[in-house]
């Protein structure tokens, strides 16, 4: 056990989209530092064991082409959107695989639960069988997320419900399952789009922000939990695609690569950082910064 947490091998974690993208990348890091045992959900299935025709296919455009033969031997028509639907499932699935796999070596016990955290009816009964398992859930970590950006104008109520609810319901299922008293940490993935907003962002704010302003209610209810809404600026992974590097490259904004970030994630769990509830955690050439990665790195900031 490290002395400067309470994080040891017997804590459960509970991790929203830790299965995928950045969360799962901080839950690895933190398995590697103590061990602890993990609960991931996701909507994704895990889809075992994958289908012959997709094995040892591992770049997009090479699967792509199996999968397209695969939809003709059934009889059906390869539509780009038919194909994009079943690449997505496969390589989602193969991610949460990886996850698990990482987890293992590291020397956690990992479960995934198939699991839309929107719908509590069918969440609940899943997290109880799970913690049944893996023992009395202490921490969680709500990284699920989604975006759907575009001018306000544009946006149609079915965008904002799927940006909004994942983080604010999400939030709001996930202490109905596992209450707050239980917990020894809380940590919500924010954003700086919440602490400064952003253009074409505002169904994502408006949600990371009422992650933030959770936290500081939550603190001031159980003052015992190490609650903390982390305000992350751009990962090198996840949902900053390779058009959206190129967008902050312009704009002179870095990138947090994964290791750094998931080393923040680590140095905000320490005792000494229990009563900062909220964190914005980004690039040191972003106004008003409060962390910088530069800090960590051992640059100047
Ligand atoms: N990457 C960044 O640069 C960045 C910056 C600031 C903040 N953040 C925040 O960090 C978190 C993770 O971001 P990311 O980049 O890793 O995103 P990502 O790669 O798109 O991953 C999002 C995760 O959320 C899960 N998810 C979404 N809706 C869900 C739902 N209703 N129920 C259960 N799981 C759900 C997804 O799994 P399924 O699709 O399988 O459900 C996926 O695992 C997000 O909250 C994001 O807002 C990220």
């Amino acid at each position: 056990m490290n002395s400067t947490s309470q994080i040891d091998s017997s804590t459960v974690f509970v991790v929203s989209g830790g299965a995928r993208g950045i969360t799962a990348q901080c839950a690895i890091r933190l398995a590697r530092e103590y061990r602890c045992r993990w609960i991931l959900l996701g909507r994704s299935p895990l889809v075992e064991p994958e289908p012959d025709w997709a094995e040892g296919y591992a770049q997009e455009a090479d699967l792509k082409k199996q999968i397209m033969r695969s939809l003709a031997v059934q009889g059906e028509k390869p539509t780009p959107l038919a194909v994009q639907k079943l690449y997505k499932k496969i390589s989602a699935s193969r991610e949460i695989r990886q996850t698990l796999q990482a987890l293992e070596e590291a020397g956690s016990q990992a479960e995934y639960l198939n699991a839309d955290i929107t719908d509590i009816k069918t969440l609940q009964p899943q997290l109880v069988a799970a913690s049944e398992r893996l023992g009395p859930v202490k921490g969680i970590i709500h990284g699920a997320g989604n975006l759907a950006d575009k001018l306000i104008e544009k946006k149609t109520p079915e965008d904002f419900e799927t940006v909004y609810a994942a983080k604010v319901t999400g939030l709001e299922n996930l202490l109905t399952c596992i209450p707050p008293k239980q917990l020894d940490y809380l940590v919500l993935f924010s954003s700086v789009a919440g602490f400064y907003g952003n253009a074409g962002q505002t169904d994502y704010a408006i949600a990371n922000e009422i992650l933030n302003k959770s936290a500081h209610l939550i603190k001031q209810q159980y003052p015992d939990c190490h609650v903390v809404s982390i305000n992350w600026g751009p990962w090198d992974s996840g949902m900053v695609t390779p058009e959206l590097k190129k967008i902050f490259a312009q704009r002179q904004i870095e990138v947090i690569p994964i290791e750094v970030g998931a080393q923040l994630l680590i140095e905000e769990l320490q005792e000494r950082h229990r009563d900062a509830v909220q964190v914005v955690m980004e690039s040191p050439l972003m106004p008003f910064t409060q962390r910088k990665i530069g800090e960590l790195v051992g640059q100047p900031a």
